[in-house]
């Protein structure tokens, strides 16, 4: 733990010279750092998305790596998929709308397609539908090219037949496609997706670039691109009431880690990075996961595989490396194996998310 205290040490430091030179009291440390408090009016009043192109003219390194990852590629435009058949005419139920009993008939090899998302969802344009953007087909794997079928099938005319429904994609969006709802000429997880909207930052004149744009996206501003935003890391509860831990984003747990409560760490970018992929096609800042850790715990006692635990029964098991490095353990945690939910039962822990959340106390 001896360079645990150096970087303890070192932040503490850091830190207390930052509070100096802003003029703040210690009690103050949620206070957004300068750079942030500068950027934020003039990023946000007038800056629109101006999309990846717009930054590789200058951050031509960075844009080059971004394109290896997988924020780049988490939307896919349809062309990358090699289907079985044509892009079929359909005729579409509007999932957003319940009420709306009266289908749409659309030509998805001429509707204004956004892109597929997770290698799997078909997101589009319905005209008429009470959405923005729908998830109107699914891609399915068969031999080396994908069938294309409904991304839901429900009997909604009630006529005895599966119908195909269009599941409402705003939420997925959010995430997925994160350009879409913002209009920006790049439509799924891009530069601007973290750093905010950059027209003014590409204006600017040369020596008034810095400052012009979010430079640490993950040091304030909650509310524009924050790891956390996407990577949600609380639990849920299930229809019982049940705190469950969250799967789907990546980050499970990571609120209850001693990296995340001692305030010790830059988030999330103590381990990865955003702009490049590690030789195996990873957002971390090392090739191999343990040496990402021995920077800090050299010499500690670290077993990657019993702290990173995967929940045992969850069908994409790649997505649930936990992130509270200890704190939630598998075992500990009064899970039914027999459910792919993840129970959250012990007591102790219960406690633990309830304070962290208080709106799951309820
Ligand atoms: C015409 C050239 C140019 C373009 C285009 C450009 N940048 Fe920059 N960018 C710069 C320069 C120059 C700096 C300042 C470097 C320095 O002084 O440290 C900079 C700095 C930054 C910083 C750090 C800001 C800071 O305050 O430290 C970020 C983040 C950034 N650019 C992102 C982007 C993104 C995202 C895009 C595309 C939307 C983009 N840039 C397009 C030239 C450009
Ligand atoms: C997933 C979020 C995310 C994405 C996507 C992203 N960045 Fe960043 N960027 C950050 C964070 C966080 C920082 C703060 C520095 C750090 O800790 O790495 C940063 C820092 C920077 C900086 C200033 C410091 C440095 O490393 O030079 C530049 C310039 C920059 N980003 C450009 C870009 C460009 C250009 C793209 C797209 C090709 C991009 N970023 C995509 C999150 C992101
Ligand atoms: C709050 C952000 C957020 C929302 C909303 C969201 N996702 Fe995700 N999703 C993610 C992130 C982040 C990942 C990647 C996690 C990882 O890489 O570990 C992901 C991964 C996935 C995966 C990959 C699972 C796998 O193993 O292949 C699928 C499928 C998926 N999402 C579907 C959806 C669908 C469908 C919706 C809308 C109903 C949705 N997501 C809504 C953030 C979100
Ligand atoms: C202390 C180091 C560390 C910190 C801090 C950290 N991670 Fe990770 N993260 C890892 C490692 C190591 C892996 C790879 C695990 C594996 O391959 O099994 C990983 C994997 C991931 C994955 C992919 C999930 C998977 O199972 O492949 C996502 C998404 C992720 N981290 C997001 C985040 C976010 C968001 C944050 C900040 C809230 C964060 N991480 C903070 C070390 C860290
Ligand atoms: C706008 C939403 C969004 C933001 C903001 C975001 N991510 Fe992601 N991230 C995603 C999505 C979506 C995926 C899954 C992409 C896919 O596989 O389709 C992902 C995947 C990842 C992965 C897994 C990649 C792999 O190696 O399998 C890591 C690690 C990760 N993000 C880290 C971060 C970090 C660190 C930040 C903050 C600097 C961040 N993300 C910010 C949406 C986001
Ligand atoms: C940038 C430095 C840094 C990196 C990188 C880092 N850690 Fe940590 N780690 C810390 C600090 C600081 C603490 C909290 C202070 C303490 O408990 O001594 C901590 C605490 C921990 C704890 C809790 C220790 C305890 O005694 O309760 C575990 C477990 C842990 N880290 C595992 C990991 C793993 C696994 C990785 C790599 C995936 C990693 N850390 C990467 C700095 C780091």
């Amino acid at each position: 733990m001896k360079s645990i205290k150096h970087v303890v040490l070192s932040v503490g430091l850091l830190l207390m010279l930052l509070l100096a030179a802003a003029g703040c009291s210690p009690n103050q440390t949620e206070t957004p750092k300068e750079d942030d408090t500068k950027t934020t009016p003039n990023t946000e009043a007038a800056a629109t998305y101006v999309g990846d192109d717009a930054c590789k003219s200058c951050h031509d390194e960075a844009s080059t790596a971004f394109h290896g990852t997988k924020h780049s590629e988490a939307l896919q435009p349809i062309s990358e998929f090699q289907l079985t058949g044509d892009l079929p005419e359909v005729e579409l139920f509007d999932g957003a709308d319940p009420d709306n009993t009266k289908p749409v008939k659309i030509d998805l090899s001429s509707a204004k397609l956004y892109g597929v998302m997770v290698n799997e969802y078909l997101l589009a344009e319905v005209p008429g539908f009470k959405s923005n953007i729908y998830r109107v087909a699914k891609l399915v794997k068969n031999g080396d090219k994908y069938d294309v079928q409904a991304a839901k099938s429900v009997d909604v005319d009630k006529d005895g037949t599966e119908d195909w429904q269009a599941a409402d994609g705003t939420s997925c969006a959010k995430c997925h496609a994160p350009g879409v709802l913002v209009e920006s000429p790049t439509l799924g997880v891009s530069c601007e997706s973290c750093h905010g909207p950059g027209s003014a930052h590409v204006a600017a004149a040369p020596d008034k670039k810095k400052g012009s744009i979010m430079a640490s996206p993950t040091s304030a501003l909650p509310d524009t691109g924050t790891c956390l935003e996407c990577h949600r890391s609380d639990p849920e509860k299930d229809d019982n009431g049940t705190l469950i831990a969250n799967n789907h984003y990546g980050a499970r747990n990571w609120f209850a880690s001693e990296h995340a409560r001692s305030g010790q760490l830059t988030g999330c970018m103590a381990c990865h990075t955003p702009h490049k992929a590690n030789a195996k096609g990873q957002l971390l800042l090392e090739d191999n996961a343990a040496d990402v850790c021995a920077a800090c715990h050299a010499g500690d006692n670290i077993d990657l595989e019993k702290l990173m635990w995967k929940n045992p029964t969850d069908p994409h098991n790649h997505i649930t490396a936990d992130h509270s490095f200890g704190a939630m353990k598998y075992e500990d945690m009064g899970d039914d194996p027999d459910t792919k939910e993840i129970e959250i039962t012990n007591p102790a822990y219960v406690d633990l998310v309830k304070k962290a959340f208080p709106d799951l106390a309820e």
